[in-house]
């Protein structure tokens, strides 16, 4: 359906302007935006029309790297580092998706919250089994969300029941798993996902790598999170000249490649990461919460590299892509201070550029109320935020990305379909 938005526009068309239309309009034709307009051209008038009244409206938000199944236990294990974090928490609760009916229960409380979130566009990891990444999937799309979920690759340096037996079986799996996730679904779609070299042998590696160009599929990995991490991978590729390059000598990383993290890159990684065009999700929460460090953000941007924002659930603790933004920023503050004072701290548009038309473009057009950008939408109730003053649709935005646990989503468009 055709309709126009009416209410306070807030998005951003470049890293660094934060634009507002105070009761603008904001026209859908066919899912897409014909635009955002202060006075509503004439050609849509008749067009039915949704007042948000005093609410403030924005592009939905692209989550570009998050755990489906660790959205069960969100807030624990955070005074373990990553490795410990993986072995005591992540692996136990992820081997219990091999139980269908747990994977079902589970996966409906992580797809109601993400319906009702901020997010309209996730790349997501589910776990190894099959069946319950088919599940999610469908759960994702019956709710309304697109994007991406991989079923999780592993064979290698994990328990038992959350290892593949071997390199080929784990390639068979995945194989099996992209045609079916194919063939059933249409927005949410597979993407192709070791989980880090760690879990994955060269074998795996270069039979994943051959799936994702074959199948025309995306891939996400996990790269430079945490030093005993980098140190195993060099143990592990002694051949490899750093992290980045152990990814690029199985010809995994391109512009349909989303890479978390990035803590620790070199430089010659940075500058392989801008030639092959990949995507890196930084996860600002989660690097804090299991103290892997902060990401050299405007190093990577300043370099041309594409960087989005992922809330890593449950590295991160919260789905709250509002929240991921302001973390961000908060992050680049201290890098600046305690770090590298050449690197400018980030501002508060660049990281909601970042999470909406700056992760958007892995989609597509996406994260802009541009013409030609898919209707993606959220309307924000920020009335819990009361103020004496006399204040600007810009400021209550930035209040509301501030305070987001004090405002509420009251209607979402994915696409142009209202999803809430
Ligand atoms: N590296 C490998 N697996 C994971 C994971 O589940 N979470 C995070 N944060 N890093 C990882
Ligand atoms: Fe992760």
């Amino acid at each position: 359906m055709d309709f126009v938005i009416k209410g306070n526009l807030c998005y951003s068309d470049r890293p660094e302007c934060l634009t507002t239309l105070p009761q603008g309009y904001l026209v859908v034709v066919g899912g897409v935006y014909a635009g955002a307009f202060e006075q509503l051209p004439e050609c849509y008038q008749t067009l039915p029309q949704t007042d948000c009244g005093d609410r403030l409206v924005m592009p939905g938000f692209c989550d570009l790297h998050l755990h489906a199944p660790q959205f069960a236990y969100r807030g624990l294990g955070m005074d373990l580092e990553l490795i410990e974090w993986l072995n005591q928490r992540a692996y136990p609760e992820e081997a219990k998706y091999s139980d269908l009916a747990y994977a079902g229960r589970a996966y409906d409380l992580f797809v109601d919250a993400m319906r009702k979130s901020a997010t309209t566009r996730l790349c997501c990891f589910a776990t190894l089994h099959a069946p319950a990444t088919l599940l999610l999937m469908e759960k994702l799309e019956a709710a309304g969300l697109r994007g991406y979920a991989g079923k999780v690759s592993m064979d290698r340096n994990a328990p038992d029941d959350l290892c593949e037996p071997d390199a080929g079986q784990a390639a068979r799996d995945c194989e099996t798993w992209l045609r079916e996730a194919n063939r059933r679904f249409h927005l949410v779609k597979p993407m192709v996902t070791p989980r880090f070299i760690p879990s994955c042998s060269d074998e795996l590696m270069d039979s994943l790598s051959a799936l994702a160009r074959e199948y025309g599929a995306p891939l996400q990995s996990h790269l430079s999170e945490n030093q005993a991490e980098i140190d195993w991978v060099s143990e592990l590729c002694p051949k490899a000249v750093n992290y980045t390059d152990a990814y690029d000598r199985f010809g995994i990383l391109g512009p349909r490649t989303v890479m978390a993290h990035a803590v620790y890159p070199e430089n010659e990684e940075i500058a392989l990461l801008k030639k092959r065009e990949v995507t890196v999700a930084h996860c600002p929460a989660s690097n804090m919460n299991i103290r892997s460090g902060i990401a050299p953000v405007r190093k990577l941007l300043n370099a041309g590299v594409k960087v989005g924002l992922g809330t890593d659930v449950a590295g991160g603790q919260t789905l709250d892509m509002l929240r991921a933004v302001t973390d961000a920023v908060q992050a680049s503050k201290l890098y600046w201070r305690l770090i590298d004072q050449r690197d400018r701290a980030l501002t508060l548009s660049e990281a909601f550029y970042m999470a909406t038309k700056g992760g958007g473009a892995f989609f597509g057009k996406v994260g802009s109320f541009e013409s030609g950008y898919e209707a993606d939408a959220i309307v924000l109730d920020d009335s819990a935020l009361p103020h004496p003053q006399e204040l600007t649709v810009l400021e209550r935005a930035q209040r509301a990305l501030y305070l987001s646990g004090d405002c509420r989503i009251v209607q979402k468009y994915v696409a142009g379909r209202s999803i809430l």
